[in-house]
């Protein structure tokens, strides 16, 4: 298995049908569907909107701690068989808080989760707070200085939810507060908005990865920017085919961006929704692309130089990374079929 690191990933995203279910039921909390099928027959959208309305109805299950823990165990056991070896992994707090749900049983059940993940899958892991950009600026100053308690249990922040008539720039105090917290800086850029979000992101926000940001594709001068300054970028393939930013993933632009020379990653987004995990989202663009062990490895080597991890635990992943470009090539020379 290739390993690699997984950088854009919504907890909240990873609640799969099954566990929404017994969640449900466990809380006795009245959902409008409790069919496992049924609740996956809905999962078909039009646009980032459309998703994030049924999604943000489903959060309603997730009500204490031992939630927040069943579902981080339930995504850290899927990463493990990914081959992740690093995840740094969105949560919106507003979304809970809004549920009536306190901070503490938020961060206790994802921190003891991640804890729990390092220790059983030797998964390096850690938290980045998403404000929720269409809640505006100042609930994301909010949000904030809450967590500020909590500071200890989250390494970044990032910004998600509706894009569209959300700009970066709105959110620049708060990013400034953050940095001052010795925060890293991430934002969702360029998914529904066009290359200006991601301009905005740069600029105003001062993040050092942009999520997403395909739509940087559309101009020429912003593709040589985050070229020559290997801004990272983290795709979410089967992300943009589920939500129409692309038409179908033969259309994406992945293999664009990676002929530009960016640093893209590939990542799963919301997979619960969007047709599946990391391991599930390279499978596919090997499929569509016909991407060989070196266009793979490259992908796995730019999610670690991308992620936040302390030096020598990337480095020690890389060299991973070499160990299977090496017993790839060693299987084919002895003519056996690649797995
Ligand atoms: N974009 C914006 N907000 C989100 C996403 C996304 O892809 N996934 C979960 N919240
Ligand atoms: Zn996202």
């Amino acid at each position: 298995m290739l390993p690699v690191a997984e950088l854009h990933i919504h907890i909240e995203g990873t609640l799969e049908p099954e566990l929404l279910v017994k969640l449900a039921a466990r809380n006795g909390t009245w959902m409008p569907v409790l069919d496992v099928e049924e609740l996956r027959a809905q999962y078909t959208f039009d646009s980032l909107q459309s998703f994030l309305d049924l999604h943000y109805g489903n959060l309603r299950v997730l009500k204490i701690e031992q939630d927040f823990y069943d579902l981080a165990s339930t995504y850290m056991t899927r990463a493990a068989a990914a081959g992740v070896r690093r995840a740094e992994i969105f949560f919106d707090p507003q979304t809970h808080l809004a549920n009536g749900v306190p901070l503490e049983e938020v961060f206790g059940g994802l921190t003891a989760a991640l804890t729990e993940g390092a220790k059983e899958h030797g998964i390096s892991a850690d938290l980045i707070l998403c404000f929720l950009r269409d809640l505006g600026p100042e609930a994301a100053d909010a949000v904030l200085r809450a967590s500020l308690p909590f500071r200890d249990s989250f390494i970044g922040v990032g910004l998600d939810s509706t894009e569209l008539g959300h700009p970066p720039a709105l959110f620049a105090g708060v990013y400034q507060m953050a940095a001052a917290e010795g925060l890293r800086l991430v934002a969702h850029a360029g998914e529904e908005g066009g290359p200006d979000y991601v301009r905005g992101a740069l600029d105003q926000l001062h993040v050092e990865r942009v999520d997403h940001g395909v739509r940087s594709m559309e101009d020429p001068e912003l593709v040589a920017r985050l070229r020559d300054e290997q801004v990272a970028l983290t795709v979410c393939p089967l992300s943009n085919v589920a939500l129409r930013v692309v038409p179908a993933l033969s259309e994406h632009m992945l293999p664009g961006m990676l002929d530009a020379g960016l640093l893209a990653t590939v990542n799963s987004d919301d997979p619960a929704y969007f047709g599946g995990y990391v391991d599930d989202n390279m499978a596919a663009v090997q499929r569509e692309f016909g991407f060989g062990d070196e266009q793979l490895a490259r992908l796995a080597r730019n999610s670690f130089d991308a992620c936040f991890a302390p030096e020598a635990d990337k480095q020690r992943w890389q060299a991973e990374v070499d160990s299977w470009l090496a017993a790839r090539a060693a299987r084919a020379a002895a003519g056996i079929q690649a797995s």
